[in-house]
């Protein structure tokens, strides 16, 4: 009996956690609930700064990326060159004008301004003139086409030793010195850059055809 009494009494104890299964149950779901919530707001601000950081790594990739201009020299051209004995020897007291017909590529997504650029012309290592151009600038990722022309006396150029074997060579070498220097400025990241290019050219005299062009840069 006591046996018995003992069973029944403990029945409706194990049914009475049966009741407060339900409430469980729905604190239970109620967490579910919040926990989603909770994951899913996570869940986007994870999106937002998956976004954040792609923006970011597309932007310094690209806009942010300040790459080097690209400078080189298209032309050589020799104009005003006048002659004597045969064409072959440059009239005293004339100049010869060297122009250089150089192009400046951006690769940058902004514009690259340059200050005045300058082109000197050497002869054997001694400079025979030089010529300044005018500052400017060069579009997002486009290429600007600019000429330099130096004045150099025939005088001044004939006073050398080595012109004797070159005009007996009819061929004369020059070389050129070229300086553009600017910036590169993406809001307040700023870069500068001293361009240069250095070229030497061997032209025919009596045809004033250039013959071999050589540059670096
Ligand atoms: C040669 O150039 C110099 C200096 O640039 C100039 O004074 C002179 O008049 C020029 N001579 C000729 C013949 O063009
Ligand atoms: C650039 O050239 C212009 C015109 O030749 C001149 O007025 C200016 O002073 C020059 N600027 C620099 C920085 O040399
Ligand atoms: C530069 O000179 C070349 C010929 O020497 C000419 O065709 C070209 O139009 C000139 N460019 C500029 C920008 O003056
Ligand atoms: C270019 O020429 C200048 C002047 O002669 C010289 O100072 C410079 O070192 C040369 N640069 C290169 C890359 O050859
Ligand atoms: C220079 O050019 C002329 C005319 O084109 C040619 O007859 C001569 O052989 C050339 N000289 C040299 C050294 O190339």
């Amino acid at each position: 009996m006591m046996d018995k009494e003992q069973v029944m009494s403990v029945r409706p104890l194990a049914a009475d956690p049966s009741g407060s299964d339900d409430e469980e149950a729905t604190e239970h779901s109620n967490k579910l609930i919040q926990r989603r919530r909770w994951a899913r707001f996570g869940f986007s601000i994870s999106i937002c700064i998956l976004v954040i950081c792609a923006l970011a790594t597309a932007l310094s990739l690209t806009v942010f990326n300040i790459k080097d201009p690209i400078v080189t020299t298209n032309v050589f051209k020799v104009t005003k060159l006048v002659l004597i004995y045969r064409r072959t020897l440059p009239a005293p007291g004339t100049n010869i004008s060297l122009v250089v017909d150089m192009s400046v590529k951006n690769r940058n997504m902004v514009s690259f301004k340059y200050d005045n650029t300058t082109t000197t012309w050497y002869y054997h290592g001694i400079e025979i003139g030089e010529a300044e151009g005018p500052a400017g600038l060069v579009k997002a990722r486009r290429t600007a086409r600019m000429n330099v022309t130096v004045v150099a006396s025939a005088d001044q150029i004939s006073t050398y030793p080595d012109v004797i074997d070159d005009l007996s060579s009819g061929l004369l070498t020059l070389s050129s010195y070229s300086r553009i220097p600017g910036r590169v400025q993406v809001f307040s990241k700023k870069k500068h850059f001293d361009l240069r290019i250095n070229c030497t050219i061997t032209f025919n005299i009596s045809s004033q055809a250039i013959k071999e062009q050589e540059c670096m840069s």
